[in-house]
């Protein structure tokens, strides 16, 4: 079947992917944002490299992927501020619990972390990934709480079948979901609403 296609057309898109099993459907998710026109350029933690090469990022996005704070000498243009300065959207997928205590906290101890933190203004799509006793947690109910006081917006998770074999809620949406979910944030950033209550001058 054809897939609905988003229209992100030379928008940048930075994708965070952290240490979740889902990290694998995050490479299915970043060639489907290259596919319909975004630039994506990757931050990836060190748990999420233990998941999933950065090689398989770079590959369907043909672009940078970043998964250090202390680049190398090739990346030394690129700081974290710059990442934060370039992207117009930003996606975290899989988010695990730990990226979003951090960044419900403020907390600034890899790129990812330290990145997301200088770009809390930004429009930041985040597609929760984890255990359900973990989601259920009010350590992080209460983090999630707060990231969607501050403006974060979140796709899932979903219920179904989880990593640990038993159902629950704590499943990654699928890829086609976020990549919509994507689409109508790009909407907004390119069409945004006019101030009703503008005082006339
Ligand atoms: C095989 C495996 C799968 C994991 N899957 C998840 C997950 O889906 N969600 C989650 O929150 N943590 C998961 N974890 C635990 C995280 O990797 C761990 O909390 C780690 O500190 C996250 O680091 P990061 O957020 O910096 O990537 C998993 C760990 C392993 C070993």
């Amino acid at each position: 079947m054809a897939e609905k296609k988003a229209n992100l057309g030379d928008l940048n898109i930075l994708l965070g992917v952290s240490g979740g099993i889902a990290a694998y459907k995050a490479v299915d998710l970043a060639s489907k944002l290259t596919a319909v026109g975004a630039l994506v350029d990757t931050v990836m933690t060190e748990n999420a490299c233990r998941l999933v090469g950065p090689k398989s990022f770079e590959a369907v996005t043909n672009s940078a992927v970043f998964t250090s704070l202390w680049s190398t000498s090739e990346e030394y243009k690129i700081s974290h501020i710059a990442l934060v300065d370039w992207a117009d959207i930003v996606v975290v997928a899989p988010a695990t619990a730990n990226i979003i205590g951090k960044i419900a906290n403020g907390i600034c101890d890899d790129l990812l972390s330290t990145t997301l933190c200088a770009c809390w203004q930004k429009p930041i799509l985040l597609a929760p990934a984890m255990n359900d006793n973990m989601w259920d947690n009010p350590a992080v109910r209460r983090n999630v709480k707060a990231l969607k006081d501050m403006g974060f917006r979140l796709v899932g998770p979903e219920k179904g079948r989880l990593a640990s074999g038993t159902e629950g809620i704590g499943r990654m949406s699928e890829p086609q979901d976020i990549l919509e979910a994507v689409g109508k944030i790009a909407f907004a950033v390119r069409h945004p609403v006019k101030e009703i209550n503008r005082k006339k001058k």
